[in-house]
């Protein structure tokens, strides 16, 4: 069990919670390094029949110490932008274990990936294929691409975070891949290298994987029947999280899919999982300002906002939310909610939940992915401490910014 109570006191491994509270103050985040590798440990050990290489999807989460844990464990990483690419090297992923997906990268961000030689890049349009081969001509290379189509496939998951229909901006259009494919394959400065999909995040249905994996494994046949060699299938993002009552798959479950769908190919398969990996191995631990009630509504107060943590404010989206020290009182119904002026600024509506005091802790359970990663400093709040457990030790593998780091690219015009 990697957060646990015992004795009424939340643990994160064999660390107490309320003791790293103590020691770097609050709101923090913590991550758990033996859930970490579960996770991860999952997907590999599933896909280990299949050829398969994780790379974890570094949005979920770019801390340093979480993306070197991956590392250690042999995993890939998916990147999405120059600075994660970045991430990615310096903590230990080697190049040929990177793919580099997203909607618009820029040229520059592209060179770097071509003079690294990653092991492919995701494009997903003819005119990114051209700039790629430009770029790769220039540097006198062939670059490993792969093209990322559309399956037009309903992920069945929230709005915001569907990526595989016509109506979504990603991807090659599916009735123009194989002649892009084709053109692609004639280009000097590009090697066809795969192909990928990536319908969306948050499944909790194998249906969408099953359909659009289906439609990968014919389109590999088609392009082989033309002569375009495919060596890696690259399949997106991982599967849902439990947050409340959600029953995901799993990672047995989605490898035999898999199989089912492009096993007999015996490609090199690519899995780009990030909120399943890092998700439930991390929580937001807050503390009480105030509580304070208006007759008809309670309210909690903590000192943590939708700066730190986005997800509730951004999709509706629930996080369990828990007492760092139970002291079995009887629960009341409250709105928990961030200090920032904004009225969406709540973690919970009307949740149930044991009264807390000013200074009492409490903790926003699964907050690992998406939680950090798309922090700001909204309201000039320091980005909150990142802590890492590790059995009985932990580090602070982000510190908390200070308000001369926030101010330091700030310069006062000359005019002033
Ligand atoms: N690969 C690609 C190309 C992606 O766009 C994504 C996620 C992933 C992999 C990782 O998917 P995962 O295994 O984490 O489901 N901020 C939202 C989630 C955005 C997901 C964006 N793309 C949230 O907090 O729910």
């Amino acid at each position: 069990m990697c957060f646990h109570y015992e004795g009424g006191e939340l643990f994160a491994e064999g660390v107490s919670l309320q003791q790293i509270a103590k020691q770097v103050g609050t709101p923090f985040y913590c991550y758990s390094t033996q859930k970490l590798s579960q996770n991860f440990n999952a997907y590999r050990n599933a896909l280990s029949d299949l050829n398969g290489t994780v790379c974890y999807s570094i949005k979920a989460n770019p801390n340093l110490s979480v993306v070197a844990a991956i590392a250690r464990l042999g995993g890939g990483a998916d990147v999405v932008s120059g600075g994660e690419l970045y991430v990615a090297l310096k903590a230990g992923i080697p190049a040929d274990k990177i793919v580099f997906s997203g909607v618009g990268k820029t040229a520059e961000e592209l060179t770097e990936a071509v003079r690294l030689g990653i092991l492919q890049i995701n494009a997903e349009s003819a005119a990114e294929v051209e700039m790629i081969n430009q770029i790769a001509m220039a540097q006198g290379k062939k670059a490993n691409v792969a093209l990322r189509v559309n399956p037009d496939v309903d992920a069945l998951t929230h709005v915001k975070i569907t990526t595989g229909t016509k109506e979504n901006k990603f991807g090659v259009p599916w009735q123009e891949a194989h002649e892009l494919y084709l053109a692609a394959s004639k280009m000097p400065g590009i090697r066809i290298a795969g192909i990928a999909v990536h319908i969306g995040s948050q499944l909790l249905d194998l249906e969408p994987f099953r359909l659009a994996f289906t439609k990968i494994a014919s389109m590999v046949r088609a392009l082989e029947n033309d002569g375009i060699i495919i060596e890696n299938v690259d399949l997106g993002g991982g599967m849902g999280i439990n947050y409340n009552v959600e029953l995901p798959p799993t990672c047995e479950d989605y490898a035999q899919i898999v199989r089912e769908t492009l096993g007999d190919m015996r490609k090199h398969i690519i899995v780009e999982p990030g909120r399943s990996v890092v998700g439930n191995a991390g929580i937001l631990v807050t503390e009480v300002i105030c509580a304070k009630s208006n007759g008809e509504k309670n309210f909690i107060i903590v000192d943590a906002g939708m700066n730190d943590l986005v997800r509730p404010a951004l999709y509706d989206a629930w996080h369990t939310i828990l007492p760092v020290s139970k002291q079995g009182i009887a629960p009341i119904i409250a709105d928990i909610v961030g200090p920032i002026c904004e009225s969406g600024d709540v973690f919970a509506h009307e949740r149930i939940i044991e009264p807390v005091q000013a200074g009492g802790l409490l903790a926003i359970m699964c907050a690992g992915a998406y939680g950090a990663a798309m922090s700001s400093i909204y309201n000039f709040r320091p980005l909150v401490p990142e802590v890492m457990v590790n059995g009985e030790e932990f580090a602070v593998v982000r510190k908390r910014t200070t308000y001369e780091e926030m101010l330091s690219g700030h310069v006062i015009a000359p005019w002033l």
